[in-house]
């Protein structure tokens, strides 16, 4: 079990700043599965290695247009070429939800997007948030975390936290979904389920991530139809 000073930070700007090489790093563009989206194709036919202008509003902060090979994987661009290294490679296969970024709409909507199987070019003219965009640091340089960060370390939600950014984005969602779409009290559990059930941990139980986003449901206003 971990504690708060030694936890990443809920993977928001520790994970930015540890350094930390990502896991597999050099195999996600490469070993895209045939079961990747099709955004992980190269871009207008072109060889991977051919590049493509690539304009991508992350965080707030518009970066472009760039020529970025079309075969280039997002989670590849954010670390190396922009040096968002929050965002956490795992499987590299699209399959433990590790490595997502939120997308958001024009109409409000938001969903997450796996970067080790999605190609960079995919994001063109997309806005886009990282773990690294949750936490706001004031003038004086002090860090407050969103409300999920803050509770998944203060429910311990974590052990290693390789895969907390991908929860961190996955549960903003959720909740950002709620506040728009209330659920019954009743059909909480279900739509948490729902929201983090893509997400693979390898240290935890799950639970404490589950508690976590409850609390923070719970405590945001809006969120149940049936609560006063
Ligand atoms: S690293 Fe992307 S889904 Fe596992
Ligand atoms: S805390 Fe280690 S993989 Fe989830």
């Amino acid at each position: 079990m971990t504690n708060a000073s030694s936890a990443p930070q809920a993977a928001s700007d520790a994970t930015a700043t540890t350094g930390a090489a990502p896991m597999m790093s050099a195999a996600s563009a490469a070993s895209a599965p045939s079961a990747a989206s099709a955004a992980a194709a190269p871009a207008n036919g072109k060889a991977p290695w051919e590049t493509v202008p690539v304009t991508v509003k992350v965080n707030g902060v518009s970066h472009g247009p760039m020529d970025v090979p079309a075969g280039l994987m997002m989670i590849d661009w954010l670390h190396e070429t922009l040096g968002l290294t929050g965002s956490r490679l795992g499987c590299g296969q699209g399959v433990c939800h590790a490595c997502v970024v939120i997308v958001d709409h024009a109409d409000g909507s938001s969903e997450t997007v796996r970067t080790c199987i999605t190609g960079a070019n995919y994001f063109d003219g997309k806005t886009v948030r990282t773990v690294e965009g949750h936490a706001v640091r004031d003038a004086d340089g002090n860090l407050t975390l969103a409300p999920i960060q803050q509770a998944f370390l203060d429910h311990f939600s974590f052990q290693c936290g390789y895969c907390t950014p991908g929860f961190v984005n996955a549960a903003t969602v959720l909740i950002e979904r709620l506040k728009r779409h209330p659920v019954a009290r009743a059909d909480l559990e279900a739509a948490i389920t729902e929201g983090l059930n893509d997400h693979i941990c390898r240290c935890t139980g799950y639970v404490r991530y589950y508690t976590a986003v409850r609390d923070v449901v719970l405590k945001t206003p809006g969120c149940i139809k049936d609560v006063k």
